[in-house]
């Protein structure tokens, strides 16, 4: 199960996203917002996070105007590794190397093409362990006070 959410301007971004996951038979909890209504993006980026951190999903993509607002609060929550991506090579590598369980996507950045290949690679792309799970194991260990020796 993916969550996925945006603000008002990101909405047909979105819709163009679960028109590939449905096209792909992944299944998808949408958490808001639905309407092109001015709105806080936190509540929604928060909600679809919460939801990947408790295991109600196994991931999640978020989108805002421009991905940061939505990532830096993605990234608040416990257990996330939310990586904001412009290009499909970082959508690959974020999962190869980070394990990113969130992806965010600017909508007034990048285009629905674009976008659509960013899911893609980042839907597709294994973690590759090893060395990088040393890596993540530490930024764990940073989310719970315990910064890497010097
Ligand atoms: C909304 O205007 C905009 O601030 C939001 O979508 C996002 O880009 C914030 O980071």
């Amino acid at each position: 199960m993916i969550a996925i959410a945006c603000d008002h301007s990101a909405l047909e971004l979105k819709k163009e996203i679960e028109k590939l996951l449905d096209d792909r038979g992944l299944a998808y909890k949408d958490f808001g917002t639905h309407t092109t209504d001015s709105c806080h993006y936190p509540i929604y980026g928060y909600r679809a996070a919460k939801a990947v951190a408790d295991g109600e999903c196994d991931r999640g993509i978020v989108i805002c105007g421009t991905g940061i607002g939505m990532s830096l609060v993605a990234n608040k929550v416990e257990g996330i590794r939310c990586a904001l991506c412009g290009d499909p090579y970082s959508a690959k590598m974020t999962r190869a190397h980070n394990d990113a369980n969130m992806l965010a996507l600017g909508a007034r950045v990048t285009g629905v093409e674009v976008a659509r290949m960013i899911v893609e690679m980042w839907l597709d792309t294994p973690f590759e362990g090893g060395r990088h799970q040393t890596r993540v194991d530490m930024i764990t260990e940073i989310e719970k006070g315990n910064g890497p020796e010097q």
